[in-house]
């Protein structure tokens, strides 16, 4: 059987009758696959592992709990036998065979008449990756390909141009934080697939050094003006170029959503008529933090965190926050855009009952290679700022999370 490479097919499996032998490590690794495709899971196994029979419980596969018994395989389109013992699993791949029912043997892969390839998944593709026959069977091998591939599709350094799904219109990517592998996937390959980017100054600025010559990168901070609003021109400016039929990335730091004016964007698009794709990005309020040590929560020190923009001093009537209020709560505050009004912020918040010994901490340039952590308290946040010369960008956090994990003094 072995002489022949295997025929590669995708089966479609969707209400239809798939028999697992046996509820082990194999079935938990494959079970999921199988379940994502429809397939009606019948496991046939006296015992199965956790993960295994929390899918039973959810009713995503039928659970019968005995051994395998001649009969099971009869009504099945495909098999998978990975019991632990090698006579049943014999037993059942003779009846597999009459039935003429593919059947996946873990534990004799020569003997079995169908193999599973490593499979990955990347924009709307299934990456399969077979050997060519079992004596060769190398699963780390075929695995490393099935990565490199996946992998290669994900950041682009495999360029596989679209004919027929390529995203149209404006996608308004959050780019995360700064480090270029805090991007999401779905972003990463947008990035690579665009024709035009309109890059802010924060975000993953060294993704823009990885894109191909004829990519039209823009500066958004540098997009003239004039008479209009900065906003407005970048909205016109994603507007005309999506309207010349390009593929258009709209890269943000963080998450587009958290005062990244990412809904003005969307909205601009929606009244030109021009589709628009939104994926979410990792906001540096959660991120930064996290990355200089400092939960945003912690069990037993705080139950609930606010995130505030601290652009207007807290007695500027632009401001929409209730600072008052914020200083009555004794979870996490984390401030963004707030390196300039910190000393009022503090003063704010000690005033309506905060604790002027509450730690705080600015976290500058989270996630690159230039961050660095700045520990304060309230009282003397202000002038730690200026003797530091914290720039932005900075997230402050303000809390006892900040002396959480913090190594302690002397
Ligand atoms: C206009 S807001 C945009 C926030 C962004 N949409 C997000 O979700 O992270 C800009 C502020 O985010 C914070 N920020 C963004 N990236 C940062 C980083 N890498 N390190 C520190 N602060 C950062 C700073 O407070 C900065 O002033």
């Amino acid at each position: 059987m072995a002489e022949h490479p295997a025929y590669p097919v995708g089966l479609r499996l969707s209400g239809r009758r798939v028999v697992v032998l046996g509820g082990g490590q194999v079935a938990q690794r494959r079970l999921p696959a199988l379940v994502a495709a429809g397939a009606d899971v019948l496991l046939v196994s006296p015992g199965a592992t956790p993960s295994v029979e929390a899918m039973a419980d959810a009713g995503e596969i039928t659970w019968v709990r005995r051994p395998y018994e001649d009969g099971d395989l009869a009504d099945a389109w495909y098999a998978l036998i990975a019991t632990s013992d090698p006579v049943a699993n014999a037993v059942a791949s003779a009846e597999a065979e009459r039935h003429r029912v593919w059947c996946v043997r873990a534990d004799d892969a020569d003997a079995a008449t169908a193999w599973t390839p490593a499979t990955g998944h990347s924009a709307g593709v299934t990456v399969a990756v077979l050997t060519t026959d079992a004596r060769g069977r190398d699963p780390r091998h075929t695995a490393a390909i099935r990565d490199a591939v996946v992998e290669g599709l994900r950041d682009g350094t495999l360029v596989a141009p679209h004919h027929r799904t390529r995203t149209p219109g404006v996608a308004l990517v959050g780019g995360g934080p700064g480090d270029p592998d805090l991007i999401t996937v779905r972003g990463r390959r947008l990035l690579a697939e665009a024709d035009v980017v309109i890059a802010d100054r924060l975000g993953p600025r060294d993704l823009l050094a990885e894109l191909p010559p004829h990519v039209e990168v823009i500066d958004a901070a540098k997009i003239p003006y004039g008479r209009a609003m900065a906003q407005e021109a970048i909205n016109d400016a994603l507007v005309q170029h999506a309207r010349q039929g390009k593929s258009v990335v709209r890269l943000k730091g963080g998450d587009p959503f958290v005062f990244g004016r990412g809904m003005e964007e969307v909205q601009a698009l929606a009244e030109a008529g021009i589709p628009c794709t939104v994926v979410p990005g990792i906001s540096s309020s959660i991120a930064v933090p996290g990355a200089a040590g400092i939960p945003v929560t912690h069990r037993g020190v705080a139950h609930e965190f606010t995130v505030v923009s601290g652009h207007v001093a807290p007695d500027d009537e632009r401001s929409l926050v209730d600072w008052p209020a914020l200083a009555r709560l004794t979870g996490t505050l984390v401030v963004l855009m707030g390196v300039d009004k910190i000393g009022q912020i503090a003063e704010t918040l000690v005033a309506h009952g905060r604790s002027p010994d509450t730690p705080v901490a600015l976290v500058q340039e989270g996630t690159t290679a230039a961050q660095r952590r700045v520990d304060a308290t309230l009282a003397t946040v202000a002038g730690t700022v200026r003797a530091a010369d914290v720039k932005p960008p900075a997230v402050i956090v303000i809390g006892e999370v900040v002396a959480v994990g913090r190594p302690a003094a002397g």
